[in-house]
């Protein structure tokens, strides 16, 4: 939707006043190669997408906070020393997890704020709509209370309010990269320490394809729990024979080879090679990327697909038709599933003469073998967290 009609939305609900409107808008993300790496402390390689969360948002007199979205008809009301007192289960927890958070670090909401989101991620499809409405919610937040933005304070700001207040145990890859995308880059991001990098994302005559198998995320909270689980019991056998490691994507596959034996329960050894490889593919496709060697970068993303679905086991029947369907297209580099897995999406990389030929082809199969409707993005990579002024 053009801002100009959100604009006229905000101010029928909410109605006109002297006071300026402003905008901020938060991309959704996608996670190029590194999956179940970011609470390993190692590298991953996501970017930022070209939608994501708009937020308008205007100063009030008084001191009533109001929060609505064009994507769902529930809004909340309330004032400011009643900020989290009540988590309600809806989109809204979001937003108010990042009010509880400003204020633990110095940057309170101190005045009444009118504020309309309007979404552009689809929900539940691993792409991060939730962080964008933090991040989003939190630079805004910041920028009007006079507070310094700084986007990586922020991503971490926004990964507490998602521990916290909404009790979803994430890592920082997604906020991190919401908060700092550039375009036609993608971030390399050291999860440990948190330098980062803004790799050019260069793919020519390649597009990145997102596919939303549109199956719902089932599971994906006590799995992906399970799944952290698993990877500090390996680290935790593993420390013992490695005093100075901190977290397991610090190993190199061929340290690893070497302490292996040492995980007896089959599947916490094989958690653990996943995490070690899968953070080796991304330095490789990185180097991939530098060189111009799509061709290795979509070989290390099929490799990715394999072993989130054979090591890690977070694939599914709907994410593995569909990587199969993709990789069937003559024009398809790679294709992996994306995000925590159990549902959500996949990408693809796919030559620009095979993009109708994927969407189509890939769009059929995938809805006779499994029932559903898939949906695809042809995407390219965009900014980070931003206010949108009024010439842009
Ligand atoms: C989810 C989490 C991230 C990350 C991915 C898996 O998106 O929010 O922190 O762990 O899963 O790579």
């Amino acid at each position: 939707m053009k801002i100009e009609s959100l604009k006229k939305l905000f101010i029928k609900k909410y109605g006109d006043s002297e006071h300026d409107l402003k905008v901020f808008l938060a991309p959704g993300r996608v996670n190029l190669i590194g999956e179940h790496i970011d609470y390993n402390g190692g590298y991953v390689l996501p970017a930022a997408l070209e939608f994501g969360t708009t937020l308008l948002v205007r100063q009030r007199d008084d001191d009533k906070i109001r929060l609505a979205t064009t994507n769902f008809p529930y809004e909340k009301e309330f004032s400011l020393k009643e900020i989290g007192e009540e988590k309600t289960g809806e989109w809204v927890d979001y937003a108010v997890g990042v009010m509880v958070e400003n204020k633990k670090s110095g940057c309170p909401v101190t005045k009444g704020y009118d504020l309309l989101y309007h979404g552009e991620i689809p929900n539940g499809a691993g792409l991060s709509s939730s962080a964008s409405i933090e991040v989003v919610t939190a630079f805004a937040l910041q920028t009007l209370e006079g507070c310094e933005t700084d986007t990586v304070k922020i991503a971490l700001l926004a990964q507490r309010a998602e521990n916290q207040y909404v009790g979803v145990n994430c890592g920082i890859m997604d906020q991190f990269a919401v908060a700092n995308g550039k375009q036609d880059h993608a971030i390399l991001l050291m999860c440990d320490t948190l330098e980062y990098s803004h790799v050019p994302f260069r793919t020519g005559a390649y597009k990145i394809i997102i596919g939303n198998t549109n199956k719902r995320r089932g599971l994906v909270d006590s799995a992906y729990n399970e799944r952290r689980q698993q990877c500090e019991t390996a680290l935790e056998i593993l420390k013992k024979e490695t005093p100075d490691l901190n977290y397991l994507a610090q190993l190199k596959p061929d340290q690893f080879e070497k302490l292996a034996n040492h995980l007896v329960d089959e599947t916490v050894r094989r958690r653990a090679l996943h995490v070690v490889e899968e953070n080796q593919r991304v330095l490789d496709s990185v180097e991939g990327l530098k060189n111009n060697d799509l061709e290795q970068f979509g070989k290390l993303m099929n490799e990715s697909h394999e072993s989130l679905r054979y090591l890690y086991e977070v694939s599914c029947n709907e994410l593995d038709v569909m990587v199969e369907e993709a990789r069937r297209i003559p024009g398809t580099l790679g294709a992996r599933m994306t995000g925590a897995g159990f549902g959500g999406c996949t990408v693809s990389l796919v030559h620009e003469d095979s993009v109708e030929q994927f969407v189509q082809q890939v769009g059929q199969a995938y809805e006779e073998r499994t029932g559903l409707k898939a949906e695809f993005y042809v995407c390219g990579t965009g900014d980070g967290v931003k206010e949108l002024k009024e010439d842009e």
